[in-house]
């Protein structure tokens, strides 16, 4: 199974890359930074050592890193199995500052419809 999880480096993205390499799967890690993408390869294979992990840096609050990410996803994979879409961020100030309110929107929402229209196998 191929699969993509985003916000893979903390929290419930990390624990479902950890579910689905233990249960055989190919998870590519969707993180904000290679850097957080390493760390979390390296705390999943620090426990499942033959985990098959692979990184892509993916910012949803950026239209351009929706498109690179795709891009170089279909480079080098012919299908996706299962796509998680995890990354978000919740819980900001409840008064409505117009900013705050734009970023979750664009990071929760458009971020996320930009990469299924994007398209894919
Ligand atoms: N935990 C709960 O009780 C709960 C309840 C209801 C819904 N949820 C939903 O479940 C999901 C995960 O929750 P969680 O508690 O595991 O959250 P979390 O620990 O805060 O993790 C959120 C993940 O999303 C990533 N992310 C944030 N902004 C991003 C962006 N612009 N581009 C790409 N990735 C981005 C974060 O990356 P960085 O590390 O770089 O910030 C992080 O990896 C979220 O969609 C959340 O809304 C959670």
């Amino acid at each position: 199974m191929q699969a993509i999880v985003t916000g893979a480096n903390s929290g419930l993205g990390l624990q479902t890359v950890r579910v689905l390499a233990a249960e055989g799967a190919t998870v590519v890690l969707a993180c904000r930074s290679a850097a957080n993408c390493k760390a979390a390869m390296d705390d999943v294979r620090s426990t499942q050592p033959s985990a098959k992990l692979e990184a892509l840096v993916l910012d949803l609050a950026d239209a351009a890193s929706v498109r690179a990410f795709a891009a170089a996803f279909l480079q080098s994979h012919t299908k996706l199995d299962l796509l998680i879409n995890n990354a978000a961020i919740m819980s900001l100030p409840t008064h409505f500052e117009s900013a705050a309110v734009r970023g979750e929107w664009s990071i929760t929402v458009e971020g996320n419809r930009t990469r299924r229209r994007v398209g894919g196998p």
